[in-house]
C-alpha cells in the first residue's frame, strides 16, 4: 500500500505536529487535573498551560484582552453560541450563500422556532460575495452580518473588511466565520472590524479535534447571552452565571487534553515563519491548479491561483460522480480527498455542481510538493482513462 497522502486539511488537519501528540499524552499521564478549579500542583500546571493558549490565541487574532477568548468545542460549537445567543424574535440576518451548514442551520433552526429572517446574498461563478450585495439587502430589521471568511468549497477569501466596514456604519453585529482561515491566512480583529470570530482550533491552529473558540470584541458580551450555564470554578456561593469573561460562556470542565494539544499547535505555528508558510502553500496550490488546468474532462471550481484563495481546490472529472472519484484515488492511490457538497448546500447551486457537488483537495502546514505531484498524477490518469 502506497503512503498516506492526506489531502483533507479543510475538514481537519493532519498530521499535529509531533509537539501535540507529546503535549496530550504528557497532560493526560502526569497532569490530569482540571482547569480552574484546584490549588495542588498539578491544577495550577494544567491552569497555567490554559491560560498560556489563551493568551496565545487572542495574541494570534489580534484581540484586545485573553478573556475574550472563549473556548468552545469546535468551530460550530462557536457559530451556534453567536447566532443563538445575539438572535431575538423579528431580527433579520444577512450572509451569504457560501456559508457552512453551521451557520445555515441554525439560521434556519431560528427562522423555525424564532421567527428571524435572513437574506442569502449571492456569490459570482468563482464564489466570491461582492460586499455591496450586503448592504442592497440591508431592512429596517437587520441586526447581524455573517460572513465566511475563505471557503471550505473554493478556497476563495471573502471582502470581510470591507463588509465589516458596512457594519460599522450601519450600527450591526458582525460575525466573521474563520474556520478555514485560522492559521493559513492573517485574521486580525480590529481591521476586520468583527464583533465574534468564530474558529475551529483543529485545522490551521494544529490543535485536536474537540477544540475551538470564540473570540468576543471589547463590549460585544452585552449582546451575546450565554447558551449553557452552570460550574465555572468562580464565585461558586452563587447560583447565579458569573457575568466576567470568559466564566460567562465556559460552563463546565473544558476539554483540558485539547487545549493543551491546542497550546503546543501554536506554539508550533509560533516558531514557524507564517509568511513563509503561506508563500510555500500559495505556490503549492498554483502547482495543483496548472497541473489540472486543461486536463480533459477536468473542471476546476473557484478563483484562479493569483487571487486571494486558500489552499483548497474543488473539481469535477467528466464521467465520475466526486464519491466514486474518491474511492478511486483513496483505493489506487492513498489519496484521501472529500467528495461531495462539504456541507455547503448553497454554493453548488451558483456553482453549478449541485447536486452532487465536488472533489475537494485541502493542503495543510505539512503537505509537501510530492503529495501534490501525486494528486496532478493520478488525477491526469483517471482523466486520460475516459
Ligand atoms: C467554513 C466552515 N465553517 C464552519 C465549520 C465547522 O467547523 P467544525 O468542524 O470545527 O465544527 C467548517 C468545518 O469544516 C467550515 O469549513
Amino acid at each position: 500500500m502506497p503512503p498516506r497522502i492526506y489531502l483533507d486539511n479543510a475538514a481537519t488537519s493532519w498530521p499535529k505536529p509531533e509537539r501535540v501528540y507529546r503535549a496530550v499524552d504528557d497532560y493526560q499521564r502526569r497532569l490530569g487535573a482540571p482547569a480552574g478549579r484546584g490549588t495542588y500542583a498539578e491544577a495550577s500546571e494544567t491552569e497555567r498551560l490554559v491560560s498560556s493558549c489563551r493568551q496565545r490565541l487572542s495574541r494570534f487574532v489580534g484581540g484586545s484582552e485573553p478573556r475574550r477568548v472563549i473556548f468552545t468545542y469546535n468551530g460550530t460549537d462557536s457559530l451556534n453560541l453567536v447566532l443563538h445567543g445575539v438572535l431575538r424574535p423579528g431580527d433579520h440576518v444577512v450572509t451569504s450563500v457560501c456559508e457552512h451548514n453551521s451557520v445555515l442551520r441554525p439560521l434556519r433552526f431560528l427562522a423555525e422556532h424564532r421567527g428571524i429572517e435572513t437574506t442569502y446574498v449571492p456569490c459570482d461563478s468563482r464564489g466570491q460575495v461582492d460586499p455591496d450585495q450586503f448592504r442592497q439587502a440591508l431592512r429596517p430589521a437587520t441586526r447581524l452580518f455573517a460572513l465566511v471568511h475563505g471557503s471550505n468549497v473554493t478556497g476563495a477569501i471573502q471582502p470581510v473588511a470591507e463588509v465589516g466596514r458596512i457594519a460599522a456604519e450601519q450600527g450591526l453585529l458582525y460575525l466573521v466565520d474563520a474556520a478555514q482561515t485560522l492559521g493559513y491566512w492573517p485574521v486580525d480583529v480590529k481591521p476586520l472590524g468583527c464583533h465574534y470570530l468564530a474558529a475551529p482550533g483543529h485545522k490551521g491552529l494544529l490543535g485536536p479535534l474537540g477544540t475551538g473558540l470564540l473570540y468576543v470584541a471589547d463590549g460585544a458580551e452585552e449582546y451575546l447571552q450565554p447558551q449553557r450555564q452552570g460550574g465555572t470554578g468562580t464565585r461558586s456561593d452563587e447560583d447565579v452565571q458569573p457575568a466576567s469573561l470568559p466564566d460567562r460562556y465556559e460552563s463546565g470542565n473544558l476539554n483540558v487534553p485539547g487545549i493543551v494539544g491546542l497550546e503546543a499547535g501554536l506554539t508550533h505555528l509560533a516558531e514557524t515563519d507564517l509568511s513563509h508558510e503561506a508563500a510555500r502553500l500559495a505556490e503549492l496550490t498554483r502547482a495543483l491548479l496548472a497541473g489540472l488546468a486543461d486536463l480533459p474532462g477536468v473542471t476546476v471550481y473557484g478563483p484562479p491561483a493569483e487571487a486571494p484563495r486558500l489552499p483548497v481546490v474543488s473539481l469535477n472529472v467528466a464521467g465520475f460522480a466526486p464519491q466514486e472519484l474518491a474511492a478511486l484515488l483513496d483505493a489506487q492511490w492513498s489519496i484521501q480527498s472529500r467528495a461531495g457538497i462539504h456541507c455547503a448546500p448553497r454554493m453548488h447551486a451558483a456553482l453549478g455542481t449541485a447536486p452532487q457537488g465536488t472533489l475537494r483537495l485541502s493542503l495543510g502546514h505539512f503537505t509537501t510538493s510530492d503529495d501534490v505531484s501525486a494528486a496532478i498524477a493520478a488525477i491526469t490518469d483517471v482523466a486520460s482513462s475516459t
